[in-house]
């Protein structure tokens, strides 16, 4: 069945049918028209625009409608121009007449754009979820590693000792900003276009507050055009899932670095590792690589749905199918990295030794060492210009700044005592830096305390 025909003279040629027909990917919201209809519904027996009794045998069709899809008795079929069709006319052929009543006061132009609307809202809360045990992973290992040192790079060049916890703690404020992103856009997009109509609203006394209401909206939609043609929160949820997986793509290319042969800061456990065909000794990071390399189809999908919804008229216009499959790819893509790396995290070992025999070299400690000068009464400029000479010495005789005897430091200053020593341990390093964000122990001991507070109330 069709919901059109009735001023055409001649069949839709099959070509057309296929390439008009949304129903291979828009199936995918069939809970949701089913849900949105119910309200709809619901709405018109209220303002008497149909009966009670309408109301009711068209409840009880749709329920068995979802009921005989969800236990796979009903099989959608791919024949219908759309999920809308498909639904309709099954109503209409279980119940009869009062199915005919279904549409009253709609248009499939509102009627997807709320069901977009339906299916993002809950993606975006299973997707916070997600984020949110990620989070949870996230503190265990911060919560563990506050003594842990490691080397900070810039420029992938070791920098300054900083602790495994406070690396991890980078990660976290960057989920915690995506959770608080995803937020923002359910709140701007929670409010509800069903009653736009196609483009204008209706004649019909609908109460838009109700089913607004019944839908779990925070209220309708201001401007019916805008209301079937807003495609915002559609891109605006694409950027941020750009950046989650912007964020889980860094994180990655540090859990393959860590993992090579030359790091060796990690072991990536067996269960999330694979091997090579031909090379018998290979454990290779494909879940980190796969990860990273699945970002680049969801920024595909920024670029594609601006480019869609560019130039485009009010109000609603076709080009808008579009916005599905791209977005459901990109939901999908986005939840199975987050799921898939959380898992690769909880299983991660961390090899403490070697983090902190790579922390020790690389003069990772050389910025502390300047600051002892300064601390002894040497302008820091000239205390930088001392121990870049210091540095130069250890690296002709392959040294660690913390390998020199006293006599070593006396030759190129003789401000240098035995407290040196001291002052550049790693250890001292990095319990030095207690500014709050900084890695020492007590700095992180604070904000773990806030981590914990923002888990138990977001
Ligand atoms: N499949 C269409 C879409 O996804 C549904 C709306 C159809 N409206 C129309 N005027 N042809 O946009």
């Amino acid at each position: 069945m069709k919901l059109w025909g009735g001023r055409f003279t001649k069949a839709t040629n099959e070509l057309v049918h296929n390439f008009n027909a949304s129903i291979s990917f828009d199936q995918k919201f069939y809970k949701e028209d089913i849900e949105g209809s119910i309200a709809h519904v619901t709405m018109l027996a209220k303002q008497q625009i149909i009966t009670n009794e309408d109301k009711e045998t068209i409840i009880i069709g749709l329920k068995g409608i979802l009921k005989d899809i969800e236990t796979g008795k009903l099989e959608i079929d791919g024949t219908y121009e759309d999920i809308h069709s498909f639904v309709e006319a099954h109503l209409i052929e279980r119940i009869g007449e009062a199915g005919k009543k279904l549409h009253t006061g709609r248009s499939r132009n509102d009627q997807v754009a709320l069901d977009m609307k339906l299916y993002t809202r809950r993606e975006i809360l299973e997707m916070d979820e997600l984020l949110k045990n990620l989070l949870k992973s996230l503190l265990k290992i911060i919560k563990e590693n506050t003594d842990t040192i490691m080397p900070g790079f810039t420029h992938l060049q070791k920098a300054q000792p900083v602790t495994l916890a406070h690396h991890m703690g980078a990660y976290f404020e960057m989920f915690k900003r995506d959770r608080s992103r995803l937020t923002d856009i359910y709140n701007r997009m929670n409010c509800c276009p069903l009653g736009s109509g196609a483009l204008a609203g209706t004649t019909y006394p609908l109460d838009r507050e109700y089913t607004a209401s019944l839908l779990g909206f925070a209220g309708p939609t201001l401007n019916s055009m805008d209301g079937v043609s807003d495609r915002d929160y559609l891109i605006e949820f694409s950027a941020a899932m750009s950046i989650i997986m912007m964020h889980l793509s860094r994180f990655c290319e540090e859990i393959t670095i860590w993992n090579s042969n030359e790091y060796q800061f990690i072991d990536i456990d067996d269960s999330y590792s694979t091997g090579s065909s031909i090379m018998p000794q290979k454990k290779n990071p494909d879940i980190a690589e796969l990860v990273r390399g699945k970002t680049g189809r969801v920024y595909g999908t920024v670029m594609s749905l601006l480019t869609t919804m560019k130039g485009l008229s009010l109000a609603y216009n076709k080009d808008m199918q579009e916005d599905k499959e791209l977005v459901f790819d990109a939901i999908d893509t986005t939840k199975g990295c987050i799921l898939l790396f959380n898992g690769m995290l909880d299983t991660l070992k961390f090899n403490k030794n070697q983090m902190r025999k790579s922390a020790e070299g690389g003069f990772t400690n050389a910025t502390d060492a300047a600051d002892y000068l300064v601390n002894h009464g040497v302008p820091f400029r000239d205390a930088h210009g001392i121990i870049g000479k210091l540095v130069l010495y250890c690296i002709n005789s392959n040294k660690s700044l913390s390998e020199l005897s006293l006599s070593e430091y006396k030759a190129i200053n003789p401000i240098f005592e035995e407290d040196i020593y001291s002052a550049v341990s790693m250890e001292t390093c990095v319990e030095k830096r207690n500014t709050i964000g900084a890695p020492g122990p007590k700095a992180m001991e604070e904000v773990i305390v806030l981590y914990e507070k923002y888990l138990e109330s977001n």
